[in-house]
């Protein structure tokens, strides 16, 4: 019946320009945990600024800026391999931080959990058989790697400041030119 085979090669891998749905859902799930991202730093950075530390809110601005960098990419990408990018709800994020290492240790575990969920999608592109996607995901990969590398060395600097009031002041000035880069290390700005 030539409707079953119509079915059956909207299904198939063969038709490799259009996404499967399950990838699809993948994909959108990937969108709203980038734009989480990138509402859970815009918090962190606004609540630098009120603790007058401007270098960390600039870093955490920019890092906001890249989260939702991140979430346009895949929008473009679905949309433009034939599926319907969902722009999802934003919850409110947590706001209630402690100190600037309580922020960091927050960073850092929310991209442990972000690496998580891309593992998850490109796991699902090797079930699907969806080779275009899953090179479009190793990007991502490697944005994580450089993301968690960044979280754990802030970290670890600020346990040798401790509460030494010079050191956090140098911490803060340092971080006013560094970004987390998009593809290499990160950058210190002039
Ligand atoms: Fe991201
Ligand atoms: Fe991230």
């Amino acid at each position: 019946m030539a409707y079953i085979c119509f079915n059956n090669h909207e299904n198939s891998h063969s038709a490799h320009t259009m996404l499967s749905k399950k990838i699809e859902a993948a994909l959108n799930g990937q969108v709203a945990v980038e734009a989480a991202s990138s509402q859970a730093y815009l918090a962190m950075a606004s609540w630098a600024e009120n603790q007058g530390l401007s270098g960390t809110a600039t870093f955490l601005y920019k890092h906001s800026d890249e989260e939702r960098m991140h979430m346009l990419k895949l929008v473009k990408f679905i949309n433009e391999r034939g599926g319907k990018a969902v722009i999802p709800a934003l919850k409110q994020p947590g706001t209630n931080f402690k100190s600037i290492t309580d922020i960091f240790q927050a960073l850092l575990h929310h991209e442990t959990k972000v690496t998580q969920e891309i593992n998850g999608v490109v796991d699902t592109c090797l079930k699907e058989k969806d080779y275009t996607t899953h090179n479009f995901m190793q990007w991502y990969v490697g944005e994580q790697i450089e993301e968690e590398a960044l979280a754990r060395t802030l970290i670890d600097k600020l346990n040798l400041i401790g509460s030494d009031k010079g050191g956090l002041y140098l911490f803060d000035r340092d971080l006013q030119g560094m970004s987390v880069a998009t593809g290499g290390g990160y950058n210190r700005g002039a």
